[in-house]
């Protein structure tokens, strides 16, 4: 069958569509229905299914036979090492790992948080919660203690396991410090902390409370695989909302392992026994998906790299990779490629590698900017570039080429077409569908396929209002975009007040929420701006309290430092402009939307309660002057 016959097939008969590629994972017990509402409503897949993430992903192949093939790589130019791990080897610790967190007492349903740089560690421990029924939650790295100590409070895991540090480039950071502030700060205190000591930094550790994961696990039994309800809790993976408070977006088990077994072949181009690689980092949702869950599902070899793509050592660490690993489908987000482009604007360094093995090249996270796309399509001549575009809420792909269905003809700034069990319209305010070309929300009406969250972490009312009360039946992407008469999606940015830096998905509310508390500002908003190498940065735009004199020079410095110490250094947020004013509506509320198109160079409507309209003349003029106003997106004519 070929994508459309697919695609058709996936929406006129969803729970034979899903049935049959439920077929092909090992369960413990079969799904009795394919697909029903929970007492919420909610839609869930493979009800009365029972199996285990972990067996699906490590046990099953050993069982197959396929225990001496390689199941993980780390590739780590960071501590100048390569490992590699069997799946016999890699069940081995994951179940002697999941016996060590059972006899800290972690069971079914509990939640561990995973604190965690790029290594072999942290992909045991994710495996070995699942292998257990507990439900883990990594935090990324590069977030500051009182983002961890949010999600601590909101996911009030009994044990968390963290390293020693990270490593970013040669700088070494430790994380220890950072986990016991986030400890000291939430309300809710973990029982008991593993930390893996790593050797380019010692952490000091808590007695009672802290425990040494290799003494730990070096005496752990091991355990089995438990078997778990398809609908449990496989993790909850936070992510940025229009708050300050992120957003739990919980993913079950067997419709996970369903859609990311499916997706392997289906979209990447993979099979069992191929290396496939995702250049991401396991905090973010694509770390989840591809570089833990989906390629060892499909008993593919998968690569986990602590590294950058330039500057560890050079801009060639990609195709040397590609190259030493023989990888065949490789993933990674567009702003990785802008510093590799920036550093060998002609590729230059890739002719010392062979990549006769790299088929397909995936990128996502933030949109494929034209520029980039046709950079890579020069470079990597005969290797399809394939845009796809998907969220942390969705696990796997909206929208995408297929390469193991059919490849269809790539156009510049599209993801393609939509993925099978994905039903998408473009709506406008009222939500009258659009026709081709006219840029409106998009969405997708329900059922989301498999592998879909069902709910917020402990807040089902908040994926209700967030995802499906604007237009009901239909989940909100938050994301705005239109169709070509092809029917080619062209997602074109947030419609809220998320924002996209260098691939990592922020809140503006979040960032806000630090900046007001600076004791001279009065009101402020941050807003995303284009930025060439990490498409998007956030400024502030501050308001000073009356007969506050502070320097804009030194309110912008002490902003700065307040964003690194509360959000993380990833925030990316270096300026701030004192405004003596901001755009608001009568009742107060201030004009962020208008702002945003300002400094995107979109056309922007100003809505007829604002409360003066010369504002918008005076902001123009301030943006224009600070050089904040783009010219255009980047996009291509519509
Ligand atoms: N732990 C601690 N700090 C981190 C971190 C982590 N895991 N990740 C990033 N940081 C820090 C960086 O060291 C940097 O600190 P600095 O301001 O003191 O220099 C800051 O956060 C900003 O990082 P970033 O925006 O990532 O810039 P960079 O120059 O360090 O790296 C890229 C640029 C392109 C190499 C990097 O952004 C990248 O690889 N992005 C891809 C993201 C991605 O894979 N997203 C997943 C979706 S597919
Ligand atoms: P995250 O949940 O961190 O994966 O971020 C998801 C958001 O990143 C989406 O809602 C989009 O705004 C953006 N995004 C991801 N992939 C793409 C893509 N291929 N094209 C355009 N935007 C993308």
């Amino acid at each position: 069958m070929g994508y459309a016959e697919t695609y058709q097939a996936s929406l006129a008969d969803p729970q034979g569509f899903w049935r049959e590629q439920a077929a092909q994972i090992p369960w413990f017990e079969a799904p009795t229905t394919i697909l029903d509402q929970d007492a919420n409503g909610a839609w869930r897949w493979f009800r009365g299914g029972k199996l285990n993430s972990c067996y699906v992903a490590l046990d099953q192949h050993v069982a197959a036979g396929r225990g001496d093939a390689v199941a993980l790589i780390h590739d780590s130019p960071a501590t100048n090492s390569v490992r590699k791990y069997t799946f016999a080897e890699l069940t081995e610790w994951t179940a002697r790992v999941a016996g060590g967190l059972a006899d800290l007492g972690v069971g079914k349903g509990d939640r561990v948080v995973i604190y965690m740089p790029m290594i072999p560690e942290t992909v045991v421990t994710m495996l070995a919660c699942a292998r257990i029924g507990a439900v883990h939650s990594v935090v990324f790295g590069g977030f500051a203690a009182p983002e961890l100590a949010t999600r601590i409070d909101d996911a009030q895991p009994k044990v968390m396991v963290s390293a020693s540090c990270g490593i970013e480039f040669d700088r070494v950071i430790p994380y220890k410090p950072l986990l016991d502030e986030a400890i000291r700060l939430a309300q809710h205190k973990p029982e008991h902390t593993v930390v893996v000591q790593r050797p380019q930094a010692q952490a000091t550790m808590v007695p009672e409370r802290d425990i040494d994961w290799q003494s730990w696990q070096a005496s752990a039994a091991p355990v089995d695989c438990v078997p778990v309800d398809a609908t449990d809790p496989l993790y909850i993976l936070y992510t940025s909302g229009t708050t300050g408070k992120p957003k739990g977006v919980v993913r079950d088990n067997g419709g996970h392992a369903v859609a990311l077994h499916y997706s392997m072949h289906a979209i990447y181009g993979v099979d069992t026994g191929d290396v496939y690689w995702a250049a991401s980092d396991v905090g973010w949702v694509v770390g989840h998906s591809y570089i833990v869950y989906g390629p060892l599902f499909k008993g593919c070899s998968t690569i986990l790299y602590e590294g950058k793509p330039v500057r560890t050592p050079d801009a060639g660490a990609f195709w040397r990779v590609l190259a030493e690993h023989k990888v065949k489908s490789f993933f990674v987000a567009p702003t990785a490629f802008r510093a590799i482009k920036k550093e060998d604007p002609d590729c230059a360094l890739k002719a010392q590698y062979d990549l006769s093995h790299l088929e397909y090249q995936f990128v996502a996270g933030e949109r494929l900017d034209p520029p980039t796309y046709h950079w890579l399509q020069e470079h990597l001549p005969g290797i399809p570039i394939i845009d796809h575009w998907w969220q942390t809420e969705t696990g796997w792909s909206i929208c995408t080429n297929m390469a193991g269905v059919e490849l269809l003809e790539t156009k510049a700034g599209s993801p393609t077409l939509p993925a099978p069990g994905y039903d998408l319209r473009i709506l406008d305010d009222d939500g009258q569908e659009l026709g081709p070309n006219s840029e409106g929300a998009i969405v997708v009406k329900e059922p989301l396929p498999p592998g879909t969250f069902p709910t917020v972490w402990g807040d089902h009312e908040r994926f209700v209002e967030s995802y499906w009360s604007q237009y009901p039946g239909f989940y909100l992407t938050g994301d705005g975009g239109y169709r070509d008469e092809d029917g080619y999606v062209y997602v074109m940015g947030r419609i809220d007040d998320v924002i996209n830096v260098a691939g990592h998905r922020l809140s503006t509310g979040q960032i806000e929420e630090v900046v007001a508390d600076h004791p001279a500002v009065a009101e402020c908003a941050v807003i995303g701006i284009n930025d060439a190498d990490k498409g998007q940065v956030p400024i502030g735009l501050v308001l000073l309290k009356d007969g506050s004199n502070i320097a804009a020079a030194a309110l912008q410095a002490e902003l700065v430092q307040m964003v690194r110490d509360n959000v993380g250094a990833i925030a990316n947020f270096k300026r701030a402009l004192v405004v003596s004013r901001l755009p608001k509506t009568r009742s107060g509320k201030i004009l962020r939307q208008v702002m945003r198109k300002m400094v995107d160079g979109e056309a922007y409507k100003v809505p007829s309660t604002i409360d003066d309209i010369t504002i918008i003349d005076e902001l123009a003029e301030r943006f224009a002057v600070e050089g904040l106003t783009a010219a255009a997106k980047g996009v291509e004519p519509k």
